[in-house]
């Protein structure tokens, strides 16, 4: 099994990194504010790859867009169905190469670092492949080589303080010491990328990018780039 089939196992199961209903919810309400104003103009066609629990999908429906949540993880994609079935404008499908040349943009928010790194020109080859000719790629809260789990404990300690579930975020940090995420961030580890080393790889890929001057994810240490089809 690979490092992305086997965290693919984990995110698969119960996922345990998010420390309360509040966080998720938080998590995702910071999503929505970070990619609000990169949303290109009504009605788009926009797809969240490796979508996770995307809590904002309807709200990004509801401006407009036709809104396809794709995750490798089957077990997401019954959760995502049966919490979106009633709304309109949102998809769950089991495959992407339906939507070759349809896509105005592709989020892409912290995924690749549970991609192995030789893996990653092929994921974005096959990601420019959706996007119609100029459409956009976000790539969001991707870990440098420098950033530390410490790091991602202060941020996660700021933001529960900040969005009121600091107690619940202190807890979870115990937990965490002893969790399936820290078992499997100890074992798979995670492809980490300067700004330089992705604006490279997407370069190759055939994409014209920039680093974006704001992450997409509370975790400010990370870095988030957008990049158009060339
Ligand atoms: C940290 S979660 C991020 C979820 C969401 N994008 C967010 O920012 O909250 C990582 C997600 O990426 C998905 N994933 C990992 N590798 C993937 C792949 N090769 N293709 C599609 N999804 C993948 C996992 O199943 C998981 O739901």
């Amino acid at each position: 099994m690979d490092t992305n089939a086997a965290w693919l196992d984990y995110w698969d199961g119960d996922v345990s990194l998010y420390v309360s209903r509040r966080h998720l919810e938080a998590h995702y309400q910071g999503l929505l504010a970070a990619i609000e104003p990169l949303l290109p103009p009504a009605p788009f066609t926009l797809l969240d790859f490796g979508c996770g629990e995307a809590l904002m999908a309807p709200a990004i429906a509801a401006k407009g867009g036709r809104v396809i949540l794709f995750d490798e993880a089957a077990a997401r994609r019954g959760t995502l169905r049966q919490r979106f079935a009633s709304i309109p404008g949102i998809e769950i499908p089991d495959e992407t190469d339906s939507l070759a040349g349809t896509c105005d943009m592709v989020l892409m928010i912290s995924v690749i670092q549970y991609v192995p790194k030789d893996q990653l020109a092929g994921l974005l080859a096959r990601i420019r492949r959706l996007l119609k000719p100029g459409g956009r790629l976000v790539l969001g809260d991707i870990l440098a080589p420098d950033n530390s789990i410490a790091d991602d404990a202060l941020a996660l300690l700021g933001f529960g303080l900040k969005e009121g579930f600091l107690m619940d975020a202190v807890i979870g940090l115990f937990k965490t010491l002893r969790s399936d995420y820290r078992q499997a961030r100890q074992k798979l580890g995670l492809s980490t990328y300067s700004i330089d080393g992705i604006l490279a790889a997407l370069k190759a890929a055939g994409f014209e990018a920039a680093p974006l001057g704001w992450n997409i994810g509370h975790a400010r240490h990370r870095r988030s780039v957008t990049a158009t089809a060339a």
